[in-house]
């Protein structure tokens, strides 16, 4: 699965959003809970590795989960706990 890392704290560009293909980027701008994030989730259970998420960020914050920068390790379970909630 890929990882959403810190770069997008703040940020919340969701282009990241429209390209995936299979729609596991979440919060979205159209879900209620978009502004109580600062970053976007990418669901580890339902990415395909299809890496197109990676290019279309512009600040860079998306890596494969065995590419996570040392200093990010945190946002691999930052992404999948915000999958567990509910
Ligand atoms: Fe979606 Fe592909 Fe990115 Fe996974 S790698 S989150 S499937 S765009
Ligand atoms: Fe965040 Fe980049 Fe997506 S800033 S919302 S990971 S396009």
């Amino acid at each position: 699965a890929y990882v959403i890392n810190e770069p997008c704290l703040g940020v919340k560009d969701t282009s990241c959003v429209e390209v995936c293909p299979v729609d596991c980027i979440h919060p979205t701008p159209d879900e209620p809970d978009f502004d109580q994030h600062d970053q976007l989730y990418i669901d580890p259970e339902e990415c395909i590795d299809c890496d197109a998420c990676v290019e279309a960020c512009p600040v860079d914050a998306i890596t494969p989960e065995d590419q996570v920068p040392e200093e990010w390790q945190r946002f691999v379970e930052i992404n999948a706990a915000y999958y567990r909630r509910g």
